[in-house]
């Protein structure tokens, strides 16, 4: 059972935050389908600050699990601040960034680069728990910047120190961006240290996980409490929460049917629109409908054809009406759908 603070979460399958993919519609879809937990993706510590991220920020509780916010930033007065503005306005866990590996990002050294500078990084840690007050403050990270310095395990020791709750390593290096696999081994370096130092709080491992079988693999290499997927899950918000069910039936949701899926997608496709606005959440919605249409024509649920005229649908349409009539046809298994 993963507990983060006060929050014990259902099972142990997290979506990752991914910047433009997991907006709020998407994380409320995850965790109504199932996911353990949904981190909103990076806001940057100066935009909460300035007010630009706060109306957004209060209306996006994605629901069923504790609000998680993630911050990126190299002040620690500044994100201590936005910190406090984020839990002011609805944020119960407060996540660190130190993964993100964007010149932007690594640049202004936050994300990523912040594992490069570990006096640094520990200013921001504990400058944000002590705001944080009974709110739990979590983090991610990589293993490291580059294969010269994996210093994870020394990021992680610091981090549980200063007192975070829960630790998502992200399994490589910020030089390797998303090359290469995933290293859950290294990941077990982290978990092995905590342990070692008496430090129970749950390690999440990351990277390349896609499947049950990729998640026992990854846990079993990794011994982490739980799992966090990413890129997998864009256009399959249902993903994580099958996941849990096979890993611990129960805790999350059954294999959901073809029909079932493209429903949920024009739940989701709608909640988008409503979101972001008719134009914003069409455009938004595309990667999703566009990686979903790759899953089912792997998996043989529309025939080629059939995936051609509506991958012209869903990629061009500008009305919402038109993309959502074609999910709908294709939950009622209508030919017409396209
Ligand atoms: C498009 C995209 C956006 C991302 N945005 C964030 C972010 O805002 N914050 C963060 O910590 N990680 C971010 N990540 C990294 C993911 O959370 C995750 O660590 C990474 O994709 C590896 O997991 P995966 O192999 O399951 O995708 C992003 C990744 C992608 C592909």
């Amino acid at each position: 059972m993963i507990r983060i603070g006060p929050y014990e979460l259902r099972n142990a399958v997290l979506l990752a935050p991914m910047a433009g993919v997991t907006d709020a519609p998407f994380r409320a879809a995850a965790m109504r389908l199932g996911a353990g937990l949904a981190v909103a993706e990076m806001a940057a510590g100066k935009e909460v600050l300035n007010g630009r991220h706060l109306a957004r920020l209060a209306g996006e509780n994605a629901g069923g699990g504790p609000f998680a916010v993630q911050l990126a930033g190299s002040d620690p007065v500044l994100m201590a601040r936005a910190a406090r503005v984020a839990l002011a306005n609805g944020a119960q866990v407060v996540d660190i960034n130190m993964g993100c590996p964007a010149k932007l990002v690594t640049g202004k050294l936050s994300g990523a680069a912040l594992m490069r500078e570990p006096a640094l990084a520990r200013r921001i840690v504990e400058a944000v728990v002590a705001v944080a007050g009974q709110a739990p403050v979590t983090l991610k990270m990589r293993l490291g910047w580059d294969d010269a310095q994996r210093n994870a395990t020394d990021i992680a020791l610091m981090a549980a120190d200063a007192g975070v709750s829960m630790i998502a390593v992200h399994g490589r290096t910020r030089q390797r961006f998303y090359h290469g696999r995933a290293d859950w081994a290294a990941v077990g370096d982290v978990v092995r240290a905590l342990r070692a130092a008496g430090h129970a709080i749950p390690v999440i491992v990351n990277g390349d996980i896609v499947d049950a079988a990729t998640a026992r693999t990854a846990l079993a290499r990794s011994g982490a409490d739980g799992v966090m997927i990413g890129r997998a899950a864009t256009g399959r918000p249902w993903l994580p929460g099958e996941i849990a069910e096979a890993l611990a039936p129960g805790s999350g949701i059954a294999p959901l049917p073809f029909a079932r899926q493209a429903w949920e997608l024009a739940r989701l496709h709608a909640a988008m629109t409503d979101f972001h606005g008719e134009r914003a959440g069409v455009r938004r919605a595309r990667k999703h409908l566009k990686a979903a249409l790759a899953h089912w024509r792997a998996a043989g649920a529309v025939p080629v054809e059939q995936a051609e005229r509506l991958r012209e649908i869903f990629l061009r349409a500008e009305e919402a009406g038109r993309v959502r009539a074609a999910l709908l046809a294709l939950a009622e298994g209508r030919r017409d759908a396209a």
